[in-house]
């Protein structure tokens, strides 16, 4: 799909796509197939791009506006039919038996520096900036294909020795397979997969 193509509206209140969701979907675009899932879809921006190259594609999120706002982009963009959207913490919605072929997430992936608003909730991911990251990949390969594959983002800014660390635990190989420098931060593509 061209981008020229696609209609696109962020709601107030939810993740506008950014450099981060840049960087992923340029990363991973080419790769994906089959069965495909979004966590943290926010305004919807990475699952209206990639649910032409998947078979079946679930977005989830945990806040509700980002799951209107997911849908009435796959909505306005008549792509509806091959997808769905769930409001869940993480993967607590979905049944065990539930398995893909990708699982993608660009989390909250800064740490805290102070007190932590709902707002503040689409971009902090705990006082490491990780925490949601490792619980994340600690559900995600319960879902994941035995030759699946899992792309996260993570920021220099956050503690990434210990998302390798739940990696390696894990039983994942893992990988950076793009990285972009920003003023502020290095931002890395992990992906995962099953030894
Ligand atoms: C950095 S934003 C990314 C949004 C979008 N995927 C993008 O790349 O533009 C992170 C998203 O993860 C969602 N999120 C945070 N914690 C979550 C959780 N426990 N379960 C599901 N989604 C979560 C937030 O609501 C937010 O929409």
């Amino acid at each position: 799909m061209e981008e020229n193509d696609i209609q696109f509206h962020v709601r107030e209140g939810v993740y506008p796509p950014a450099e981060d969701t840049f960087l992923l979907l340029d990363s991973i675009y080419s790769e994906i197939q089959g069965k495909v899932l979004e966590m943290g879809s926010g305004s919807g921006y990475l699952s209206v791009h990639l649910a032409n190259r998947a078979d079946m594609l679930i977005a989830c999120d945990i806040s509700l506006l980002a799951v209107k706002n997911t849908k009435e982009n796959l909505v306005r963009n008549r792509i509806e039919n091959s997808t769905d959207v769930l409001q869940t913490d993480l993967f607590l919605a979905l049944a065990d038996k539930r398995v893909f072929d990708f699982v993608i997430f660009n989390p909250p992936y800064l740490p805290a520096d102070g007190n932590v608003t709902k707002e503040d909730r689409t971009y902090i991911g705990g006082i490491r900036g990780t925490e949601i990251t490792e619980k994340f990949l600690k559900q995600a390969i319960k879902h994941l294909k035995p030759k699946g594959t899992i792309f996260v983002v993570v920021s220099s800014l956050a503690d990434v020795e210990s998302v390798w660390d739940s990696m390696r635990l894990l039983n994942l190989s893992a990988d950076i397979i793009n990285q972009k420098r920003l003023f502020f931060e290095t931002l890395s593509i992990l992906r995962g997969t099953p030894k």
